[in-house]
């Protein structure tokens, strides 16, 4: 059978997401709330799945967050994502969180990374195909090739995720 899907380029998707840390965004120790930077991952992510497809979207799964190293305040924190795998209906956002000091000329860092799972949705919000990406840049290869083994990983975790709520027979109390 012809596939007739689009393919879209990875840039095609490319969202860019900057703030400066302020008081109110911090917590005890000085450093980036947790929560507040998952929030912005989730949105970043969220407007390079809906540049991809052009369409509505949902947030499946966010694969977690590792704090590579801590968000100071007064930093700058740049997010950037762009859809880097697709399958049918779904979409995987990759998010690097990069932080910069904002009062020293000194090269950004790495803060942490993250996964998302988006699924495309038509307009009774079901699961609808979404088009191809394609690969162009070495890094955008490079988190290509492994995309599949963390789609089989994260299909597992769905599964045990079910079965988890069943077997627990998981109650509203
Ligand atoms: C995500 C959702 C749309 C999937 O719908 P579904 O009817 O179960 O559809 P399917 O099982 O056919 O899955 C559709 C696609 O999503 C993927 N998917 C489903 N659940 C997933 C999960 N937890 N993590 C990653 N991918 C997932 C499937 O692998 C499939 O991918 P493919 O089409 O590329 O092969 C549905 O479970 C849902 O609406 N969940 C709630 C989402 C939500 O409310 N998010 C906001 C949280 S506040």
């Amino acid at each position: 059978m012809t596939n007739h899907r689009a393919t879209v380029s990875m840039k095609q998707s490319v969202a860019v997401q900057e703030n400066i840390v302020l008081p109110g965004d911090t917590n005890a120790h000085d450093t980036m709330f947790g929560g507040l930077l998952m929030k912005r991952i989730d949105e970043t992510a969220a407007i390079s799945a809906r540049r991809h497809c052009r369409g509505a979207v949902v947030t499946a799964s966010n694969d977690g967050v590792h704090f590579h190293r801590p968000v100071q305040r007064d930093d700058i924190v740049t997010l950037k994502s762009y859809v880097c795998y697709v399958g049918k209906s779904s979409m995987e956002i990759f998010v690097k969180i990069m932080t910069e000091n904002a009062s020293r000329d000194e090269p950004g860092q790495i803060a942490a990374i993250s996964f998302l799972t988006f699924v495309g949705l038509d307009k009774d919000g079901r699961p609808t195909e979404v088009p191809n990406v394609q690969p162009e840049t070495e890094e955008e290869r490079a988190v290509f090739d492994e995309a599949k083994a963390r789609k089989e990983a994260r299909i597992k975790k769905r599964a045990e995720t079910n079965e988890l709520i069943h077997s627990l027979g998981l109650m509203i109390n």
